[in-house]
């Protein structure tokens, strides 16, 4: 059974090293976390999983990676400056603050009285000044979602790829959002990743290419170890739809906390393409630059030639944090083994697990098993799969428990009959290999362990 609340997998994850709070040290920066030595293995191998699926699997869906830091004037066309708010209540009592919706009962979490303020919009962009002088000019926005730096660039992608409608663009990066109230360990956080994708469409051809993106990332999610009956499609109401969407899928997960969004699949119509070229021509025409007919409509396509006009977006957009947890949620199984012992096993997906193979020598004080050991660690490394593990706890048991809970699909030990060479011994030459998930153990010659490694990783 996968996780059932949070905090086993918060354990596992400081534990281990995985995630840990930020700014521990000093008692915390709430919403914000470090991604550990383990983490961050696990977190490149989802984003490697998303741009292989996106990018190297399809011809005409193109990568970027724009800047955080944007000009005001983005979020002002964009829409983001009057819109992109939270309604926030104070608690009159203990001086509190909640995001409005977030209340049971419309009661203070912390005290529980219902003597609230009126709500009133929160905007949640984090804002920064940009150069020596600070004044009302000078600050620029951490962006809220990486889609704008799509968009931005949608001329200079046009002009040097002319790709030809439909084309996608894809990026992986970090959005910030100021959240009333982040919760539930990396589910809603204030530093976070993002993989998103805009995917320019004909008017028109639009709704069908909705449903085929909802469709392209619920598979894809399964295929990263998410299992079905965790996961289920929630249309947005009219009420819930951002100020740009014309209709809104969400892939939602079933969290430890409940089922919540994991990705947003949304059809933004023309709207962003519109409001920058609107946006673009404002500011022309406010710095009396002479504003003539091409440079208004500067993001649009000509299909066929001559004929101009602005594109519409489908755009998946993936909380990576999110779906790390996820993955983690669905991973981790606490198992009583048949001699009644616990053990905790990470079932992840070979291609996400942070450590592909750990190479256990029996014996960490014995020369000649410790030589054979690096000598397999290392060329197994070389083989590029990820991280290889060379484990001298010299207890094998304890180096099992850890790679479970780890996650770690094969432990590879080096006894004495991988040195022995007589040929009366048949596991002469032979290492043991161990797989995690059923801990069945067998015998193979260190002559087929690279073609064995490279097939597991196929
Ligand atoms: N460009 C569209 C967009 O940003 P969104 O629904 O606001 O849409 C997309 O965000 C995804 O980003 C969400 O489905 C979620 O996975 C992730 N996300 C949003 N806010 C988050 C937060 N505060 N912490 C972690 N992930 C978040």
């Amino acid at each position: 059974m996968a996780a059932q609340n949070l905090e086993e997998i918060i354990s596992l994850c400081k534990r281990r090293g995985f995630i840990f709070q930020s700014g521990e040290l000093y008692g915390g920066l709430q919403g914000v976390y470090d991604y550990g030595p383990l983490g961050v293995e696990l977190k490149n191998n989802l984003k490697a999983a998303w741009w292989k699926a996106n990018v190297y699997e399809n011809d005409n869906i193109y990568g970027l990676d724009s800047s955080i830091l944007a000009q005001k004037k983005i979020f002002f066309y964009s829409g983001h400056e009057t819109t992109f708010c939270d309604q926030m209540v104070d608690c009159r009592k203990c001086k509190k603050r909640w995001r409005v919706d977030h209340l049971v009962d419309a009661r203070c979490e912390h005290c529980g009285s219902q003597d609230l303020t009126e709500p009133k919009p929160f905007n949640m962009m984090f804002k920064t000044i940009v150069g020596p002088v600070e004044d009302q000019d000078s600050y620029a926005y951490l962006r809220p979602e990486t889609a704008q730096g799509i968009f931005t660039n949608f001329k200079n992608i046009m002009d040097s790829l002319s790709p030809k409608l439909p084309f996608g663009v894809a990026q992986i990066g970090k959005a910030f959002r100021n959240e009333i109230t982040p919760r539930n360990f990396i589910f809603r956080v204030r530093e976070f990743e993002q993989m998103e994708i805009e995917f320019f469409v004909k008017p028109g051809e639009d709704e069908p290419w909705h449903q085929e993106w909802v469709e392209r990332r619920l598979t894809w999610w399964k295929a990263q170890g998410l299992s079905e009956k965790r996961l289920t499609l929630s249309a947005q109401g009219p009420e819930e739809l951002a100020h740009y969407a014309k209709a809104t899928v969400d892939i939602l997960y079933q969290f430890p906390h409940g089922f919540e969004e994991l990705e947003g699949v949304a059809n933004r119509t023309d709207y962003d393409l519109g409001s920058h070229t609107q946006g673009q021509a404002q500011v022309a025409i406010q710095a009396n630059v002479a504003v003539n007919k091409d440079s208004v409509h500067k993001l649009t396509v000509q299909d066929p030639p001559g004929k101009h006009f602005i594109p519409y977006v489908i755009e998946p957009s993936a909380g990576l944090d999110r779906g790390v947890l996820a993955v983690l949620t669905e991973a981790f199984h606490e198992e009583t083994l048949s001699d009644d012992r616990k053990r905790i096993v990470l079932k992840l997906k070979p291609h996400l697990a942070p450590i592909k193979a750990a190479i256990i020598p029996l014996k960490r004080n014995e020369p000649a098993l410790v030589e054979t050991a690096q000598t397999i660690k290392h060329s197994l490394q070389r083989l590029g799969l990820g991280r290889i593990a060379y484990e001298d706890t010299g207890n094998i048991g304890k180096s099992y428990r850890r790679h479970d809970e780890i996650g770690t699909p094969l432990c590879i030990t080096i006894d004495y009959d991988t040195l022995c060479t007589t040929e009366e011994n048949e596991k002469s030459g032979t290492v043991t290999i161990r797989e995690r998930d059923s801990m069945a153990q067998k015998r193979i010659p260190v002559s087929e362990l690279i073609e064995y490694i490279q097939r597991f990783y196929r």
